[in-house]
């Protein structure tokens, strides 16, 4: 677009050019070759914004007059800053100088580009965590993974070999944005609830942010556990939701009631089973208690169920939420194939009444017309023939080792006043408590040192809280590293005591 003309005073004028060069039209008509002249100096003019942007250039004629060289001559300078994007001429208007550029070194300042509203996103503890766990020099016990050894590799190349022999035309064509319908029959039978009521998803991380961006309106309340998960908080918070924490190791109900009767929430986001990061799992009378208290006050609850296939002992754990709410009138449930069987899959679902799932799936095809159909078609053969189910056994099997050698590991290895923790009977976490004088930032700075990635319990909390817990996930390392991981972990609350309530230094994770 033209820029405006600067006002037709002396401005315009050979005159008022120069004035604002600080030189004189004389000093240039002895210079010589007058060309290269004229175009260092008015290109040095606006380059240090002595020349403004929009400011109309005198014609060329006026200029050519002013120094006695030809027409020709200036129109060739205009022509060389025009090339270098200095200026611009516009027919039958004149000359103008362009928007300031940056000094030719600096590079083109992206950052003053991003909108108000994206340099929002600036909590960075997810991708810093994924980011660590995908290091090969570090040993991460941050990021949330499963034991990747056990995942079924061989059944898996099967099924894609053979998807890809007889399908190969549904798996690269375009497909539902809702998902494919045979994964989505495959996941209502084998997690309950009907295919038409669920949204496949990349992940259920994007669950949480298409909720977030169904759901709320800045400012809005939202309860969520305290502590909860860090993504959900996160990805609310973004939407401009006033977040509430419940405390989810109480699960009191009467607390709950209060809240809603104080905030009026939007909504309610819970991860009751083997949850993320306590490990506690909510008692099914309390889940009854929710589900009534919801109802009554008219408040959905997002259940976030990612964990509920990974307990470690016989028991199952009580009915999710959903599955009690038969009627799915309040409940919105998210699940995820990331804990089961790999977060690199990126494979999840979202279980809803049918209005919210196509309102969901309005939104996600803006970002993502539709997951991508190669993983459904190999999962959902996987759940058929009985291979996700029978991996789950093996997890659960190897998690209990794993979650024994590191439990063993740090009794022995870490004074038991310098880390209190409970053993969990699921999911993938031990929370564990830090005396008054040991901070967790303290620790994970020393940690990190030593090239071991463990995560702070500050970012679990909607208000203050957690600088004196961690969260060590004991699923992502083999139970033999569990004695290196201790070891390191004692020398690192040893240096962090020593350090005392010295305020902490914020880990940059390569
Ligand atoms: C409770 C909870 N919900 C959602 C997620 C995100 O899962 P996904 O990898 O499927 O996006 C996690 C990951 O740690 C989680 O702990």
């Amino acid at each position: 677009m033209m820029p405006k003309a600067a006002p037709r005073q002396a401005d315009q004028s050979v005159n008022g050019l120069f004035r604002l060069l600080g030189t004189e039209p004389k000093s240039l008509s002895r210079a010589r070759p007058i060309y290269r002249r004229i175009v260092a100096l008015l290109g040095d003019g606006i380059t240090r914004g002595a020349v403004p942007a929009g400011h109309q250039l005198p014609p060329e004629r006026d200029l050519a007059a002013a120094l006695a060289i030809s027409r020709a001559t200036v129109v060739s300078a205009y022509r060389e800053l025009e090339a270098r994007g200095l200026v611009r001429g516009y027919v039958g208007r004149g000359t103008f100088v362009s928007a300031t550029p940056d000094t030719a070194s600096a590079p083109f300042a992206w950052r003053g580009k991003i909108a108000a509203s994206a340099l929002q996103a600036n909590e960075t503890t997810v991708r810093d965590l994924v980011r660590a766990a995908s290091d090969p020099r570090l040993i991460s016990v941050a990021a949330g993974v499963p034991a990747l050894e056990c995942f079924p590799t061989d059944a898996f190349q099967r099924a894609m070999t053979r998807v890809l022999a007889t399908q190969a035309d549904a798996a690269w064509r375009h497909g539902p944005t809702e998902g494919l319908q045979p994964f989505r029959v495959a996941l209502a039978d084998r997690f309950g609830g009907e295919p038409e009521h669920i949204l496949v998803l990349a992940g259920a991380q994007q669950g949480l942010d298409l909720l977030a961006r169904c759901l709320i309106d800045p400012g809005d309340a939202v309860i969520i556990d305290r502590p909860g998960y860090l993504g959900a908080i996160q990805t609310f918070r973004n939407a401009g939701a006033r977040l509430v924490g419940w405390d989810i190791v109480g699960a009191d109900t009467d607390e709950l009631e209060e809240l809603l009767l104080r905030y009026r929430p939007k909504l309610i986001y819970t991860n009751p089973t083997h949850q993320n990061p306590t490990g506690v799992t909510m008692p099914i009378r309390t889940r009854r208690e929710l589900l009534e208290l919801a109802a009554r006050y008219r408040v959905p609850i997002v259940e976030d169920d990612t964990y509920r296939d990974l307990a470690l002992t016989g028991a199952p754990p009580p009915p999710s939420l959903f599955a009690l709410d038969e009627a799915h009138t309040v409940v919105i449930r998210i699940n995820s194939f990331s804990k089961m069987l790999a977060p690199g899959l990126r494979l999840g679902w979202i279980s809803a009444v049918r209005p919210i799932v196509e309102q969901l799936a309005l939104i996600k095809q803006q970002v993502d017309p539709h997951t991508q159909n190669l993983s459904q078609m190999v999962i959902a053969e996987l759940i058929a023939q009985g291979v996700l189910d029978k991996h789950l056994a093996t997890l659960k099997s190897e998690h209990r080792r794993r979650r024994d050698a590191m439990v063993q590991a740090l009794r022995q290895r870490v004074p038991a006043a310098q880390l209190r923790f409970g053993v969990p009977d699921g999911g993938m976490y031990l929370w564990c408590e830090l005396p008054a004088g040991i901070r967790a930032r303290a620790v994970q700075d020393c940690a990190v040192r030593e090239s071991l990635m463990v995560l702070t319990g500050d970012p679990f909390y909607v208000d203050q809280g957690g600088d004196h817990q961690l969260r060590i996930c004991y699923t992502s390392q083999p139970a033999a590293r569990a004695s290196q991981i201790a070891e390191t972990l004692a020398r690192s609350l040893s240096a962090a005591a020593c350090q005392g309530g010295a305020p902490p230094v914020r880990v940059r994770m390569v």
